[in-house]
């Protein structure tokens, strides 16, 4: 069965690049009415090109820093301004780190929690009335992160460990009024994300996602598409009625792996 989401209202945050962009193209395809959020207007403008090609309506697009109170507000109010309800959050936008405890600084510490974890926090309050008021559901992107432990990241892994314990929280208080939340971890997927944090080059880039590989059961690193189709399963009402509070990983089974040198390898 495929998802069908016409008629649907579904907002995704950190949609200009990588698995955002990916989770919007998948629901113009599905039939979404959509609206994608990001910094960088360029790069959201030119996926709303490409979801507009698919779904024949444009997308609202909205430039707005989610780490802010203000992008928050701005993202809340425009959407429900555009389209006067809201179906499907999806809370994607988010950012690494690659430091050790010894050389920590709290600037980073900021940045990773006020997007990961308060952006979420204060977006996801916002919108729930109109998800209750549609019957709504919400996915959370987190992270295989949240739950191993490596060394090099912090405070990465502690804000998806947040993230992913937010989602249980509001799944219960949630479901009796019928809004279910799930929340999606993804192993190593092909996006910007290591390379906003590294100087690698694009043939670094592959060398280092050839080694995870290595580290990979299933023997591959994940697409934002292989992220999108599950973050769609479990958004669709037809294909998930009574799965909330849930956390999938889609990591092809590298959780069960050695991924410390692989975080390690990047760290500073
Ligand atoms: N790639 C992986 O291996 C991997 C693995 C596990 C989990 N994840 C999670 O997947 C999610 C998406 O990451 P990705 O891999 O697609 O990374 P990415 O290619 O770097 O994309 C991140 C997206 O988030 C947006 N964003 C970041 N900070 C924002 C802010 N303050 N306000 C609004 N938008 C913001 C970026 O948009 P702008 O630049 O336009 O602001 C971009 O659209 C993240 O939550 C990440 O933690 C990724």
């Amino acid at each position: 069965m495929v998802p069908d989401f016409t008629n649907k209202v579904v907002l995704v945050t950190g949609a200009s690049a990588g698995i955002g962009e990916a989770i919007a193209l998948l629901f113009a395809k599905l039939g979404a009415n959509l609206a994608i959020v990001g910094r960088d207007a360029g790069n959201l403008g030119s996926v709303a090109k490409r979801c507009q090609a698919e779904r024949g309506l444009a997308p609202l697009a909205i430039v707005a820093d989610l780490a802010t109170d203000a992008g928050c507000d701005k993202t809340a109010k425009d959407t429900l301004a555009h389209y006067g309800r809201l179906d499907v959050l999806i809370n994607n936008a988010g950012v690494g780190a690659r430091t050790c405890i010894q050389n920590a600084d709290m600037e980073t510490f900021d940045r990773v929690f006020n997007t990961n974890v308060r952006g979420v926090y204060n977006l996801t309050r916002q919108l729930v009335p109109a998800l209750i008021k549609s019957k709504g559901n919400i996915i959370n992107i987190s992270s295989i992160a949240g739950t191993c432990v490596t060394v090099g990241s912090l405070p990465y892994p502690m804000s998806k460990a947040a993230l992913d314990h937010f989602s249980k929280l509001i799944a219960l208080e949630l479901a009796p009024l019928g809004v279910r939340v799930n929340t999606v971890s993804p192993g190593v997927t092909v996006s910007k994300f290591v390379q906003r944090l590294t100087d690698y080059n694009e043939k670094q880039y592959q060398d280092w996602l050839k080694n995870a590989s290595g580290s990979i059961p299933l023997g591959r690193v994940c697409s934002g598409e292989d992220i999108a189709k599950m973050v769609a399963h479990l958004a669709s009402d037809e294909l998930s009625p009574l799965v909330t509070g849930t956390v999938v990983e889609v990591d092809g089974g590298m959780r069960f792996g050695n991924i410390g040198g692989l975080v390690q390898s990047y760290a500073k």
